[in-house]
C-alpha cells in the first residue's frame, strides 16, 4: 500500500433509500482500494438479512411499524457492523458498510461503536440521493428484481413490491445534517451535485474525487499492446526500440479494425485515445490515428515498466548477470523493484490518474500501451487479486475490449493476425459478484 499510513483505519458507511446505487458505490470503492493494495472489504446489511431472515421477505417486512421485523433487521445490521470492526481489528485497512442507515439514531450509534473500537478511526459517510425516477427504475431493473429476494416472483410483482419497500423506508428517512457532526459526501442524481462536509486528509479527498467521477454509462475500453517491437523479437526488456516489420503490419490491421469498429466520423471523434511516450507505442498509435483522423494523447504515465539496470538485456542475460535479482523477481514479481527501476506496485500507483481519467470518461476509451502497464489497468477492471497482476495474459496483437457495467465487466478479445488481418474473437463474461461469491462467505462481499 502506498501513500497512506497503514495503522489508520477507515470505515465508509453508505446512507440512502433502496435502489440509490449504494452497493454500486461500495463495490467500486472496494475494488479501487484493493487494487491500490489496501485490505478492503464490503459488509452488506442486506446479505446478513437474507442469510438470517431468509429471502422471502416482502415489503411488509420493511414496515417501520412492524416491530418484530425491525428488531430482526436491526440485529442483522449490528452483526454486519461487528464483522466490519473485527475485520479492521484483524488487519483490514478499509471496511465498507453497505446499508441504508437512513435514521440519524442509527448513524450516531454506528459512529459511536466505531469510535469506541478504534482510536482515531476515520469514518466517512456517503449518502446517495436520487429523485430521477428513470435512474431508480433502471436500478431496480438491473439489480433488484434479479436478486435472491425475488427469486420466486415475476418481474412485475418484484418491481411493485420493491417500490413499496422504498415507501416503507421513506417514512423514516432522515437525510444527513451538519449538526450530526459527521464527515460526509452527499451525491445527488449520480454525481450531478455533490456536497462534501468535513472531509480531510489524503485518502478521503481521493475518495471524493473518485465518487465525483463515477457513472454507469456503458462505454467500451479498448486495450492493445503496441505491435511487435525489435526488442520483442530479441526478447529484450526496456529500451525504446521501434516496431518490427510484423509490428508495422499489426499497426495497419489494428487501424483497419478500429476504422470498422467506429464507422462514422462522429463515432471516431468521440474516442478518447491514450498512448505512451515510447517509440513503439507512438508508431502504432500514429498509424491508427492517421486512419481514423483523430489525435492520441501521449502520456508518460503509460510508459512501460522501468527495468533500471537491466535495460536492454534479455531475460537470460539478467539471470546470468544478476542471479539473485532474477530469483527475487521470480519469487515476488509483484513487489520486486528493478534496481534503479520500478516494480508492479510502483506501476499501480503511477497509473492511478489514468484510472481516474477512464472512470470519468463517458465516451469510448482506446489505450495503446505496454504489457506490464496493461496488466495493471486490466486488473482494475476485472478485479483480479493483486498478486495475479504480473502474470496476467496480455498478448501481442490482440485487442481487449472491456465494457464495465454496474456489477460486471464484459470482455471480448480480438486476436488479429498481423499478416493476413484475419480476426478471431474470444468472448468472456465475468460477473464480479459471481467470482466473489465463489470465494467468499455468502454475506460478505470482497
Ligand atoms: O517484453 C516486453 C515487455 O513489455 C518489456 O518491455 C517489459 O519489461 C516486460 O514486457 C514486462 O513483462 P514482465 O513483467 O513479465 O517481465
Amino acid at each position: 500500500m502506498q501513500g497512506c499510513n497503514r495503522s489508520q483505519k477507515i470505515a465508509i458507511c453508505t446512507v440512502g433509500l433502496p435502489a440509490r446505487g449504494k452497493t454500486y458505490i461500495s463495490r467500486k470503492l472496494n475494488r479501487y482500494f484493493n487494487w491500490l493494495g489496501y485490505k478492503s472489504r464490503v459488509f452488506i446489511n442486506g446479505n446478513y438479512r437474507r442469510e438470517i431472515c431468509g429471502t422471502e421477505c416482502n415489503s411488509q417486512f420493511f414496515d417501520p411499524h412492524n416491530e418484530e421485523a425491525q428488531k430482526a433487521r436491526s440485529d442483522c445490521a449490528k452483526m454486519a457492523l461487528q464483522d466490519l470492526i473485527q475485520f479492521l481489528k484483524n488487519g483490514g485497512d478499509v471496511g465498507i458498510l453497505d446499508g441504508t442507515n437512513i435514521t440519524r439514531e442509527r448513524r450516531l450509534q454506528i459512529e459511536s461503536d466505531l469510535k469506541q473500537s478504534f482510536n482515531g478511526i476515520q469514518t466517512l459517510w456517503i449518502e446517495s440521493i436520487c429523485n430521477d425516477s428513470k435512474v431508480i427504475q433502471n436500478n431496480i431493473r438491473l439489480t433488484k428484481i434479479n436478486n435472491p429476494d425475488y427469486c420466486n416472483v415475476n418481474s412485475d410483482e418484484a418491481t411493485i413490491d420493491f417500490l413499496n419497500r422504498i415507501k416503507m423506508y421513506e417514512q423514516i428517512y432522515e437525510t444527513i445534517t451538519d449538526d450530526e457532526n459527521l464527515s460526509y459526501i452527499k451525491t445527488m442524481n449520480v454525481g450531478a451535485d455533490i456536497i462534501v462536509h468535513q472531509v480531510y486528509g489524503f485518502l478521503l479527498s481521493k475518495i471524493v474525487s473518485f465518487i465525483m467521477n463515477l457513472h454507469t454509462y456503458p462505454r467500451p475500453i479498448y486495450l492493445s499492446r503496441h505491435g511487435e517491437s525489435q526488442y520483442n523479437v530479441d526478447d529484450r526488456v526496456g529500451g525504446d526500440s521501434d516496431l518490427s516489420e510484423l509490428g508495422e503490419m499489426y499497426a495497419d490491421k489494428l487501424a483497419d479494425f478500429f476504422f470498422k469498429e467506429f464507422p462514422t466520423k462522429e463515432m471516431k471523434n468521440e474516442i478518447i485515445f491514450f498512448t505512451s511516450t515510447m517509440r513503439r507505442a507512438i508508431h502504432t498509435s500514429d498509424v491508427v490515428a492517421n486512419k481514423l483522423e483523430i489525435q492520441p494523447l501521449q502520456l508518460k504515465t503509460l510508459d512501460e515498466i522501468n527495468v533500471g539496470i537491466c535495460d536492454g538485456m534479455t531475460y537470460t542475460e539478467i539471470a546470468q548477470k544478476f542471479p539473485s535479482d532474477f530469483q527475487e523477481r521470480k519469487i515476488n514479481k509483484l513487489g520486486y523493484r528493478y534496481p534503479r527501476g520500478e516494480s508492479y506496485l510502483d506501476l499501480i500507483s503511477r497509473i492511478e490518474p489514468v484510472i481516474f481519467e477512464i472512470e470519468r470518461s463517458r465516451q469510448p476509451v482506446m489505450i495503446i500501451a505496454h504489457q506490464a502497464i496493461l496488466r495493471c489497468l486490466y486488473a482494475y477492471f476485472h478485479q483480479n487479486e493483486i498478486p495475479e497482476v504480473p502474470t496476467l495474459d496480455i498478448p501481442l496483437h490482440c485487442v481487449i475490449k472491456l465494457t464495465p457495467a454496474a456489477y460486471f465487466c464484459d470482455e471480448k478479445r480480438v486476436l488479429i493476425n498481423p499478416q493476413t488481418g484475419e480476426i478471431s474473437i474470444k468472448e468472456e463474461y465475468v460477473q464480479e459478484f459471481v467470482r466473489s461469491k465463489s470465494k467468499q462467505k455468502s454475506f460478505i462481499d470482497l
